[in-house]
């Protein structure tokens, strides 16, 4: 799929097949994360990759719009230092870069992704086993739709164009 499809084709997929993730594709999600830019090119992110049945079961508990995990073929936790250093805004922005990124890559191999927040802190840490001073900044869900293929969204959910572009000025 080109950019520009998989970027209209990506949506939040929360219900996922069976189906695992070749590992080749996995990587290649996994690279896009890894090439993401980030403020003063600091790069302050881990990404923690899971297959294990058990411990995306266990992940899914993590908060309670964190369900989908637990079906999902994969998921992957942006893990992030908390002593970021004054600059704790970029931080997030570069993490969210980092997200959108890898979610893209996905969607243009016809993988589906979705978001989920991370409330329970301990728990993460207790599933993942990252060390003291790191916390979970996101946790992707990863696996093939089980509803419909990723496909470009004719009326994307979106605030039409008109009223958020502004050209020259606001
Ligand atoms: C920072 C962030 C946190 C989100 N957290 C969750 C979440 O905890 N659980 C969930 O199911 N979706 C979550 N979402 C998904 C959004 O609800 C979704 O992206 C939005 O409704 C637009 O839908 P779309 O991604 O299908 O286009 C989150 C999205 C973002 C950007």
């Amino acid at each position: 799929m080109e950019v520009w499809e998989a970027i209209r084709s990506r949506r939040n997929v929360r219900e996922f097949t069976a189906e695992p993730i070749p590992g080749p594709d996995l990587d290649q999600i996994l690279e896009a994360a890894r090439l993401t830019p980030s403020s003063r090119n600091r790069q302050a992110w881990d990404f923690v990759v899971v297959t294990d049945r058990e411990r995306l079961a266990a992940l899914a508990g993590v908060w309670r719009g964190a369900g989908h995990v637990g079906g999902a073929a994969a998921a992957i936790v942006i893990v992030l230092p908390e002593d970021a250093d004054g600059s704790s805004n970029w931080l997030y922005y570069d993490a969210g870069q980092a997200t959108m990124s890898l979610m893209v890559a996905a969607a243009g191999l016809g993988i589906g992704t979705a978001h989920a927040a991370v409330e329970d802190q301990a728990l993460a840490q207790e599933i993942l086993g990252y060390p003291g001073g790191y916390f979970s900044g996101a946790l992707i869900s990863l696996g093939y739709p089980a509803d419909r293929p990723l496909a470009p969204i004719r009326k994307p959910n979106r605030r039409p164009f008109a009223e958020v572009i502004h050209r020259e000025r606001w």
